[in-house]
């Protein structure tokens, strides 16, 4: 098994506020890992962190050897790390294949996403290409995020709630496309606050509760009474 991500005790702050406390996490090639929590616990906070866009420890974060945690943003992108931000955070005023082509600007990764995949992936991208990504439906706007990630070709996808405020029939497209990526060679982090949803799909995960990690496993291992006392610290 060849991991691909470590964090090690890391802690993470905004201003004097501490948002995590010693997180330890791994994630390996070909794997779907889940982060599950309450609102607040953290799950974004540790996304934020692998994407370089929270400042950490130097040796906090691992790539391969490579100590990363104080790397900004674009480099952590370059290495092959991209995140599908919470909100989606689309640019309003560009199309859809405009929003797809920012994610690429990064990139010196090319290979194997590009337009023609991410279309044939979501093939109703295709057919709205030219529309402005705010006359799309909530769903379409989520698959327009997660291409734009992919656009960067990365060896790591950091999914932030991307099935919020979704149908469940829609969900279920975008997590059998998430499997697919996976089973491409990509590995995936998937935060969710619907923990049957995330576990479902999921090849292990983390249950955060006020910043820390309180359980972690796979999800064939471990009881409903037990996920729900790690998720509500009950
Ligand atoms: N920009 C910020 N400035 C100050 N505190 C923040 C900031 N962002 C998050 N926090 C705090 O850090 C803690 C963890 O927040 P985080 O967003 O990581 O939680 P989360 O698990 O993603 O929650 P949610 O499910 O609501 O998205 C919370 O107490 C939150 O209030
Ligand atoms: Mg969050």
């Amino acid at each position: 098994m060849t991991i691909l991500l470590r964090a090690s005790a890391l802690d993470a702050f905004y201003g004097d506020f501490q948002a995590l406390f010693g997180v330890n996490f791994q994630i390996a090639r070909g794997e779907i890992v889940a982060v599950i929590g309450a609102n607040g616990a953290g799950k974004s906070t540790l996304l934020k962190s692998i994407a370089g866009l929270i400042d950490n420890r130097h040796d906090a974060l691992r790539w391969g050897d490579e100590a990363i945690g104080d790397r900004p943003a674009a480099e952590v992108v370059r290495l092959g790390i991209a995140l599908v931000p919470e909100g989606r955070q689309l640019f309003p005023s560009l199309t859809v294949e405009e929003n797809l082509l920012v994610g690429a600007y990064c990139g010196l990764r090319s290979a194997p996403w590009d337009l023609t995949s991410v279309y044939d992936a979501f093939p109703v991208l295709r057919e709205r290409r030219d529309s402005r990504v705010t006359v799309l439906s909530g769903g379409q706007q989520q698959m327009v995020a997660i291409g734009r990630a992919l656009m960067s070709n990365p060896t790591l996808l950091l999914c932030d709630e991307i099935s919020l405020g979704l149908a469940p029939i829609v969900v279920e497209d975008i997590y059998r496309m998430l499997a697919r990526i996976r089973d491409g060679g990509t590995a995936v982090v998937v935060v969710e606050q619907d923990i049957v949803r995330a576990l479902k799909s999921a090849d292990r995960f983390y249950c955060l509760q006020e910043g820390r990690i309180r359980l972690s496993g796979t999800p064939s291992e471990a009881d409903s009474d037990t996920i729900t006392a790690a998720y509500f610290g009950t």
